[in-house]
């Protein structure tokens, strides 16, 4: 099985590597190029349910895992 791994950009989306099926409200799966996808997070996009840059017009979100 492949690993996914995915990284929270600050102030940004969700960067997935995959490779991953991303599946609507329906389970139809969003067809992807290549391995990597941009999720959105700032809830902006036009594009849902991927990033297409809007989070540049002021999202800021800062979080970090607590240290172990
Ligand atoms: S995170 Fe990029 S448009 Fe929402």
């Amino acid at each position: 099985m492949a690993d996914v791994t995915i990284k929270i950009r600050e102030s940004g989306p969700y960067l997935v590597k995959g490779p991953v099926t991303i599946a609507d409200v329906d389970g139809h799966p969003y067809r992807i190029e290549g391995e990597n996808v941009a999720l959105c997070r700032c809830g902006q996009s036009k594009s849902k349910p991927f990033c297409d840059g809007s989070h540049r017009d002021g999202f800021v979100a800062i979080e970090r895992a607590p240290e172990a």
